[in-house]
């Protein structure tokens, strides 16, 4: 596995040099590519850049996009991860329905999580018996989670499933996540960070530090990809 981590001066910088990498998994010679995204705020910027800098130089036919993570609400509910991917990014660029996965936040959690593994291996080539995503983009919460793999739940990072309903601690929300196998069996995994309060939970994870090693996002080490860790310099500034 290899590690890179690239640190810009703004969010923006950020996520235009993101913007381009991920341009270049969906636009790999002769494939289609299966990417997941992530939710929260970070990723916005770089989903309104596509949606603005990218949406006719890039055949989207050839990608298919799929979640990480979904709060289970509603697509039009305001903490909906499809809405607001579908508000800065899929409402402006020309891809197929069929290519666009979102996991049905609407529907009863464990049934959806089964559901959504079975798209998931329907539509993703499989190696060492998990599906392979192309890329996987994630964030980081402070508490050291990524995707819906929290503290409180990180046996989901070992779980045999494809996708399985974690609970935020805090809200009690229910959400649907990757699990961190398969999270791990990417050919590509990118963490966007930025913030200043992202700083301390950075280094703890990026510095190797003892307790770095309990979050789940220090689980993340895939199996065969490369893992990236995009950062702003106030997300880094502790490195
Ligand atoms: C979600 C994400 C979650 C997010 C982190 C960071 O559904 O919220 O999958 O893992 O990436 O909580 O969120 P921010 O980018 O908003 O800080």
């Amino acid at each position: 596995m290899k590690r890179a981590v690239k640190i810009f001066d703004t969010p923006y910088i950020l996520a235009e040099k993101f913007a381009e990498e991920l341009v270049n998994v969906a636009t790999d010679a002769g494939k289609t590519s299966c990417i997941a995204l992530s939710g929260g705020s970070t990723p916005e910027l770089l989903y309104s850049i596509l949606g603005s800098h990218y949406s006719n130089s890039v055949d989207w036919a050839n990608v298919h996009f799929f979640w990480g993570d979904e709060r289970c609400v509603p697509p039009d509910d305001p903490e909906s991860n499809f809405g607001m991917t579908q508000r800065t990014l899929l409402k402006r660029i020309v891809i197929p329905d069929s290519n666009i996965h979102r996991i049905l936040g609407e529907n009863e959690p464990a049934g959806e999580a089964a559901r959504y593994s079975r798209e998931i291996e329907d539509f993703t080539v499989g190696r060492d018996g998990l599906p392979v995503f192309d890329l996987v983009i994630l964030g980081l919460g402070e508490d050291g989670h990524t995707a819906s793999i929290f503290p409180s739940n990180s046996e989901l990072l070992d779980s045999e499933s494809i996708c399985e309903v974690a609970s935020h601690p805090v809200t009690f929300q229910n959400r649907i996540t990757l699990t961190g196998r398969v999270i791990n069996n990417a050919e590509r995994v990118a963490f966007l960070v930025t913030g200043s309060k992202k700083a301390g939970i950075v280094k703890k994870i990026l510095n190797n530090s003892i307790s770095g090693n309990n979050f789940p996002a220090s689980r993340i080490v895939p199996t065969k990809g490369e893992l990236s860790w995009y950062l702003d310099r106030e997300a880094a500034s502790l490195l």
